[in-house]
């Protein structure tokens, strides 16, 4: 593990860094990992690089890059945006851009890790994210790790030639923490049981994921 922020049963989460930019460049030009993020333009190293950039200056959202533990590899990053910190809510976006990665519970882990961080950490109060309706993976990591459906944006997307609907979901701090859903409380427990470790205060950075549009 090599600068592991916040520390889970699967994965970790680490600062990004600049080394991480070609292989973003790869997944976030990959229409399988796209189709189901708002990035719809080719974004290059140097985008990636002051994506980067941005997501360690900007005070309002932290960033990850997600480490699956198994193999030391980095598959993805996940991040809250738009932190409100007189309302005490954000965004939950996160993107596993390594295919062969998907339907292996990390999706699942990382949310369950990175909202217990905003909850325990951030002090947040809600945490809200938009999906697409057809995003079956995403819909269902997300119920795993707490959040429930609010509504629904009818025909608020326009993808692979027709509109779709895009779901509200969220957590609140209380339903979190009566319901911590098992495998959210395994994923965000290590390996002896004792709850994830939170390092240091908050830092500043985040993107992609549900909300990545550029
Ligand atoms: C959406 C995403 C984060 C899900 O992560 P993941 O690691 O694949 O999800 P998990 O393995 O934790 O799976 C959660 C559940 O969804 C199911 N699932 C995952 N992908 C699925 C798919 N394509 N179709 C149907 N079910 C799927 C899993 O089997 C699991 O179900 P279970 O709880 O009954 O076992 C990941 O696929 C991804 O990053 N996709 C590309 C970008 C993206 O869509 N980001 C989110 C935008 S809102």
């Amino acid at each position: 593990m090599k600068n592991a922020f916040l520390s889970g049963e699967k994965i970790y989460l680490r600062p990004l860094e600049y080394a991480d930019a070609p292989t973003l460049v790869g997944w976030m030009n990959d229409p399988d990992v796209t189709r189901t993020l708002q990035v719809f333009r080719p974004l290059n190293e140097q985008a990636e690089r002051d994506y980067i950039d941005r997501v360690s200056k900007d005070t309002n959202q932290v960033g990850f890059a997600i480490v699956s533990r198994r193999d030391d590899q980095f598959i993805g990053t996940a991040g809250l945006m738009s932190i409100d910190w007189r309302d005490r809510h954000a965004a939950f976006g996160i993107s596993i851009g390594d295919k062969t990665k998907w339907g292996l519970g990390y999706g699942t882990a990382a949310t369950a890790l990175l909202t217990e961080f905003a909850f325990q950490t951030l002090n947040l109060h809600r945490v809200w994210l938009h999906v697409y309706d057809f995003n079956t993976g995403g819909l269902r990591a997300y119920e795993r790790a707490g959040y429930r459906r609010e509504g629904v944006l009818r025909e608020a997307a326009f993808r692979e030639g027709r509109y779709h609907d895009i779901i509200v979901m969220a957590v609140l701090r209380d339903e979190w923490r009566a319901a911590r859903p098992k495998p959210a409380r395994a994923a965000a427990e290590s390996t002896d049981g004792r709850p994830a470790r939170a390092h240091r205060g908050t830092r500043a950075p985040s993107r992609r994921a549900g909300s990545r549009s550029r």
